[in-house]
């Protein structure tokens, strides 16, 4: 084997926490013997549990004498739930590690290579680095942009439409590509629609059939309140919480309706203009939301578009057609999904996904 196919073990390792590590990244470690056996692996399993690097560790015992660890992510020095990793790696005796990326947490930040080097380890970084890097994108984007990793997913008709007419609720998706919407609510942190689509669809925002280790934190962006206390999202507390994003002005000149939603539940959050990046930056910060996924609608997609605050899309192209009096899905704005970057199409089903990246590698 070689030191890419050690990587690329430890990147598969890390995938296996899908869904359950955030705030914390996805991390694969292995082990691997001078003479090249992998004496070890693990992977972080869920925020608070142990690193991925303790566990191969752990699993390789005195066999990590003089070997080589291969981690997709820089080792941590910092005391956070669990001890430093590199005051582990150090008395373990490894005496190389092979990073994919730096940690871009500042309380890491190049610290943890620094320490295994003063430890005498030979430190690699860089090993399948774009890889690592797509991987943990909500972890990069929260700590680099100060936001949610945000995927805007929408229903599409052939000709390019989300809904019959405004504010009509028009049910475009198919069975299966309606689970395939569901398991990847099961992998976010967040959803989030406008006001409208609770007003036409009245939807329950939940990942039904689907895994769900941790709560689902359900956002709607709605200043003026207009949230119906009886919507069917705000029945389904136990998916996660509801948190009703407004503005100050708006919340000061609408306090009965405030006081009816938060009876039913609903969590405030007060910002000063209710603008997209600016609610974003406080999910990141006070909710700790790594990824969200924009489920519209037309509304809201075009002013996270327009915010450039979208970093990924994920379309579902259906059969149906909806002609000119349909709601086109970002209307007057430029948007191939031929220009998405590591673009993937699957059929499933009558419908058929079309996913990529808005921006190359950052
Ligand atoms: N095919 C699909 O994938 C899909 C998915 C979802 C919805 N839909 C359809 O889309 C239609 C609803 O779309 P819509 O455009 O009427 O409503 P929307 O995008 O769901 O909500 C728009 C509302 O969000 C509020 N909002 C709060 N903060 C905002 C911000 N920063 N920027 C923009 N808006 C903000 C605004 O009301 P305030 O000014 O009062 O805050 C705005 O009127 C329905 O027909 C629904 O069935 C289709």
């Amino acid at each position: 084997m070689t030191p890419a196919d050690y990587m690329e073990r430890a990147l598969f390792l890390a995938g296996r926490g899908r869904g359950r590590t955030s705030p914390n990244p996805l991390v694969g470690a292995v082990v691997v013997s001078p003479d090249g056996v992998i004496v070890g692996s693990g992977f972080h399993e869920r925020a608070g549990e142990a690193h991925a690097e303790v566990r191969a560790l752990d699993a390789a015992g005195a066999a990590a004498r003089g070997g080589t660890l291969y981690c997709t992510l820089e080792p941590c020095c910092h005391i956070g739930r669990t001890g430093p990793c590199v005051v582990r790696i150090a008395t373990a005796g490894i005496a190389r590690v092979v990073a994919a990326v730096e940690d871009p947490n500042p309380l890491v930040r190049g610290r943890g290579f620094a320490y295994l080097r003063d430890h005498g380890i030979d430190v690699e970084i860089g090993l399948q680095a774009d890889i690592a890097t797509r991987l943990n994108q909500p972890f990069f984007t929260r700590l680099r942009e100060q936001r949610p990793f945000v995927t805007l997913k929408a229903a599409l008709s052939i000709d390019g439409r989300i809904a019959a007419a405004p504010g009509v609720r028009t049910p475009l998706t198919s069975a299966m590509a309606n689970r395939h919407a569901h398991l990847f609510r099961a992998e976010v942190d967040a959803i989030a629609v406008g006001v409208g689509t609770i007003l036409a669809d009245d939807p329950l925002l939940t990942a039904r059939g689907a895994y769900r280790a941790n709560p689902l934190v359900r956002v709607v962006f709605d200043r003026q309140l207009r949230t119906p206390p009886d919507a069917r999202v705000l029945s389904t507390s136990t998916a996660g919480p509801v948190i009703i994003v407004t503005s100050a002005d708006q919340a000061a000149a609408h306090a009965a309706a405030r006081a009816a939603l938060e009876r039913r539940g609903a969590r405030l959050l007060v910002t000063g203009s209710g603008g997209v990046h600016e609610a974003l930056g406080r999910l990141a910060a006070d909710w700790q939301l790594g990824s969200l996924l924009l489920e519209g609608g037309a509304t809201l997609h075009t002013a996270a578009w327009d915010a450039g605050v979208v970093d990924a899309v994920r379309l579902y192209v259906t059969p149906h057609v909806l002609g000119a009096g349909g709601v086109p899905f970002l209307p007057d704005r430029t948007f191939w999904s031929a220009a998405l970057h590591g673009r993937r199409v699957e059929p499933l089903g009558p419908d058929v996904l079309i996913e990529g990246y808005v921006h190359g590698s950052r």
